[in-house]
């Protein structure tokens, strides 16, 4: 088991360190879900397709992410309440790199 700690601050202001497991195929918007930090229907609606932008988060620290594909681009550019780091949940997966990260929950749409 690797886990690594992540800071995500919820669609209340409330801050959260948790820990998430590297090894395990999980994405950010999966993490978000397992720890409650939303209500249950208000994020990862699409499953994590790229087709909801439910899971939109804002990254406030500089790790290395994947690009953004261009399904991601196209669902960013129609949802709400977007900005320069703006990012879908669904389409960070968890990796040892993001030891570290910081996030907040877009407000929901
Ligand atoms: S869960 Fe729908 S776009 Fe990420």
């Amino acid at each position: 088991m690797a886990d690594i700690k992540l800071q995500i601050v919820d669609r209340e202001g409330g801050r959260h360190e948790i820990e998430a497991p590297t090894d395990m195929n999980m994405n950010l918007m999966e993490i978000v879900r397992t720890y409650e930090l939303a209500p249950e229907g208000t994020i990862g609606v699409c499953g994590g397709m790229v087709m909801c932008a439910s899971c939109q988060c804002y990254v406030n620290s500089n790790h290395p992410l994947p690009e953004k594909t261009d399904e991601e681009e196209a669902m960013l550019s129609e949802a709400f309440y977007v900005k320069e780091n703006s990012r879908l949940g669904c389409q960070i997966p968890i990796t040892a790199e993001l030891e570290g990260l910081d996030v907040e929950l877009a407000p929901e749409s």
